[in-house]
């Protein structure tokens, strides 16, 4: 890895170990958005957040007993759910240690530590052999890659010919407002993000490294309601954010949810490929 290269795994471990652990005592084990079916529904944090889980899990289609890769995997809950959904065996990444031992506590303690695994690796250079995985998820993780195209180079060669591939990640929708702009540099600038990606993006990264079948849905509106619940949540843990990082910023946080969550440049897709 050269020094230029943004954001380094250090950067997004600083930021899920330092501001993440305090939004997630207020969100849950689950760090990736929610997925609300309409305006109606009133579904909880925990089972909007299950439900986008379980699109990723009928996206990757795992057959009992295949072996998947969780390519940034948090603290490992999305691979339990696929581990008890589809009878079979996840490995986890991350490039925190710290996710990577609280995800390997809750495998044990739900006795699935045998059929969840989890270890620190960059998703830019993975040490797996390839064709080595029957399926593959990045779950939330994609925006954070210093260089989507390399993660999907590697995530072509690790998997298996025919394997599938399910992403969900926050993008950019243009065209982009000077306004919007604004909202998409403060999520680049706070969370460990280079840039955005965005559908057509996608399109030409899967097909230049050989993925086919590509299905993408954009799916904001069905998740954009996350920052202003998340905004919601972490005000009431506005203290402890204000210690880490000042009361100045805690606020500025928080209002930028709360912004982020009506700004329709700052999107969010959902898709399916199979590496041919
Ligand atoms: C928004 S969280 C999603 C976590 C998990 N998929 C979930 O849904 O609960 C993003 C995850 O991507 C991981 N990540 C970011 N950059 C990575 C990289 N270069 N290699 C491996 N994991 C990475 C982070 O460590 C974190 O676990």
């Amino acid at each position: 890895m050269t020094v230029e290269q943004f954001p380094a795994p250090s950067d997004v471990a600083g930021m899920y170990d330092g501001i993440g652990q305090i939004y997630g005592s207020a969100w849950g084990p689950n760090k990736h958005y929610g997925y609300w079916e309409n305006d109606a529904d009133d579904s909880s944090i925990e089972v909007a957040t299950d439900r986008l889980t379980d699109l990723m899990i009928s996206g990757v289609a795992a057959q009992a007993g295949q072996r998947v890769l969780d390519i940034g995997c948090g603290i490992g809950h999305p691979a339990l759910r696929l581990v008890r959904a589809c009878d079979v065996d996840v490995l986890g990444i991350s490039v925190s240690h710290v996710q990577v031992a609280r995800a390997k506590e809750l495998a044990a303690a739900a006795g699935l530590a045998d059929r969840a695994t989890f270890q620190f690796t960059d998703a830019m250079d993975m040490p797996f052999p390839d064709g080595s995985f029957d399926a593959a998820w990045a779950f939330e993780s994609m925006w954070h890659m210093p260089d989507r195209g390399q993660v999907l180079s590697e995530t072509a060669r690790v998997l298996r010919p025919g394997g599938r591939l399910a992403i969900a990640d926050v993008i950019e929708r243009g065209p982009v407002s000077p306004e919007g702009r604004v909202v998409l540099d403060h999520i680049c600038e706070n969370y460990a993000v280079r840039s955005l990606g965005t559908v057509d993006e996608y399109r030409t990264a899967l097909a230049a490294n050989g993925f086919v079948d590509v299905e993408i849905r954009d799916i904001s509106d069905n998740v954009s309601r996350t920052l202003a619940v998340m905004a919601d949540a972490v005000e009431t843990v506005h203290d402890k954010l204000a210690d880490l990082v000042g009361e100045e910023q805690a606020t500025s946080l928080i209002d930028f949810m709360r912004l982020s969550a009506v700004t329709p440049e700052s999107g969010y897709l959902f898709l399916t490929a199979v590496r041919a």
